[in-house]
C-alpha cells in the first residue's frame, strides 16, 4: 500500500534513500572501497565499443552510464533509444557488447533491440529492475537493481538505482582497463557510499521545492537546462514534468541555448538550471547568466559553493549537498523527480496514472 503518502510516486520518491543503498551495496564494498561485479558476458578491456539502448528515463540513465563510463573508463559508447537504434542499422564491431537499460524489462522496443545486438553477435549485459523478466532471461548477463516494485507509472527509484549501477559499472571498466588508479576507485566509491545520505538530506528540502513547484505550476513551458552528466538529468526533469503535470517542458543541454532555444526566453518561462560547482560551473553560469539578461526567471539547484555567485542573477537557488562531480546526477534526479510530483499534485493531476501512458510499454 501507500502507507502515510498520498500517492505511490510520494512513496518511492522517500525511497531513494534506502533503495540506492541497497543497490550500492550490490556492487561496491564498503571496506575496501571497490567496486565488486559479478562475471560480465564480455571483457570490457576488449570490447572496442559499447552499445547502450534503452526508452525513456531508462535511456536517459544510459545517457549519464555513456558520460561516466567514456570518462572513467575510455571506452567509446554510442547511446540511442532502443525505438531509433533498431531501424538504424548501425554497423556494430566484432566482439562488440551492450547494455540495456530497464525497469520492467519487458519494453517492447528494447526486447526488439536484444534480440537483433544478439544476432549481430553483440554480447547484451542488462541493467534491470525485475528479475524475471524477459529482458533479464534473454541477455547474456544481467545485472538488477534492487529498487523493488515501482507503482507509480513515472519512473522515480528505479531511474536513480540504475544510476547506481551504470556508476558502479564505469568504474569496474576503468579499473579493468587501467584507467583509474586504486586511490581514484576509493574516491569515486567513497562519493557513491555518500550518496544514500545526501538523497535524505535533499528529501528534506520539500519544502522548498513545493515553493518552486507553486512558480513552476502558473507556467505554460517550462525549460530545463545542464551541462555533461547533468544533461541528461535536464532532459529527465522535462520528461517527469510533461508526463505528470502536462506542463510543456523541454531539457537543453545549456550550451546549445544560444543556438535556437533562448528565443524562447522571457518572464513567463521559468528555467530550472542543474548548475553543481565542478570544472563545468563557469560555463554554465555564463549560459544561465546571459538567459537572465534576457528577462529569464533562473531557478537555480546548486551547492554551497555555487549558490554565491548564481544568486547574484538567479531569482531562486536552492541549495544541494555538495556530491561532488561524479555522483551529481543521481543526486540532481532527485529534486526534479519531486518538483515535478509538487506541481502535479498542484495542478490536480492523475499522478500514478498519468493520461495515455502504461507502466510496461510492451507495443512497439
Ligand atoms: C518516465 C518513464 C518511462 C520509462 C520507459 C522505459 O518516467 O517511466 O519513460 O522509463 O517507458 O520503461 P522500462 O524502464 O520499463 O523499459
Amino acid at each position: 500500500g501507500k502507507g502515510n503518502y498520498r500517492h505511490f510516486m510520494e512513496k518511492e520518491l522517500h525511497e531513494h534513500p534506502a533503495v540506492l543503498g541497497d543497490t550500492l551495496r550490490q556492487y561496491l564494498d564498503p571496506k575496501t572501497l571497490e567496486v565488486r561485479l559479478p562475471r560480465l558476458p564480455f571483457d570490457p578491456v576488449r570490447v572496442p565499443r559499447l552499445t547502450i539502448s534503452a526508452c525513456g528515463s531508462a535511456f536517459l540513465a544510459g545517457m549519464v552510464g555513456r558520460y561516466w563510463i567514456e570518462q572513467l573508463a575510455r571506452l567509446p559508447v554510442d547511446a540511442d533509444v532502443a525505438s531509433e537504434f533498431r531501424y538504424r542499422d548501425p554497423p556494430l564491431p566484432e566482439g562488440g557488447a551492450a547494455i540495456l537499460v530497464s525497469q520492467s524489462g519487458e519494453t517492447a522496443d528494447n526486447m526488439a533491440a536484444l534480440r537483433l545486438l544478439r544476432e549481430a553477435g553483440q554480447k547484451v549485459l542488462s541493467v534491470v529492475n525485475v528479475p524475471e523478466s524477459s529482458m533479464a532471461r534473454e541477455s547474456d548477463g544481467a545485472l538488477l537493481t534492487v529498487a523493488g516494485p515501482e507503482i507509480g507509472v513515472a519512473s522515480t527509484k528505479a531511474f536513480t538505482a540504475q544510476l547506481a549501477v551504470l556508476a558502479c559499472l564505469a568504474i569496474g571498466f576503468g579499473r579493468a582497463r587501467r584507467e583509474l588508479s586504486t586511490l581514484d576507485e576509493g574516491r569515486l566509491t567513497q562519493a557513491l557510499l555518500e550518496v544514500p545520505g545526501h538523497a535524505a538530506a535533499i528529501l528534506e528540502r520539500d519544502e522548498q521545492i513545493k515553493t518552486l513547484a507553486a512558480e513552476v505550476a502558473k507556467a505554460r513551458d517550462v525549460l530545463f537546462l545542464g551541462r555533461g552528466s547533468l544533461y541528461p538529468i535536464a532532459l529527465e526533469g522535462a520528461l517527469k514534468l510533461k508526463e505528470i503535470s502536462y506542463i510543456h517542458a523541454e531539457g537543453y543541454a545549456a550550451g546549445e541555448m544560444k543556438h535556437g532555444p533562448i528565443a524562447l526566453i522571457d518572464r513567463e518561462v521559468p528555467v530550472i538550471a542543474l548548475c553543481p560547482s565542478g570544472p563545468l560551473f563557469e560555463k554554465t553560469a555564463s549560459n544561465l547568466q546571459e538567459a537572465a539578461a534576457r528577462g529569464g526567471r533562473i531557478m537555480a539547484f546548486t551547492d554551497a559553493e555555487g549558490a554565491g555567485p548564481l544568486s547574484r542573477f538567479a531569482e531562486r537557488v536552492i541549495e544541494m549537498p555538495h556530491a561532488g562531480d561524479f555522483a551529481a546526477p543521481i543526486l540532481y534526479a532527485i529534486p526534479v523527480q519531486l518538483l515535478a510530483y509538487h506541481v502535479a499534485v498542484l495542478k490536480g493531476t492523475d499522478v500514478d496514472q498519468p493520461r495515455n501512458l502504461a507502466k510496461s510499454v510492451t507495443v512497439e
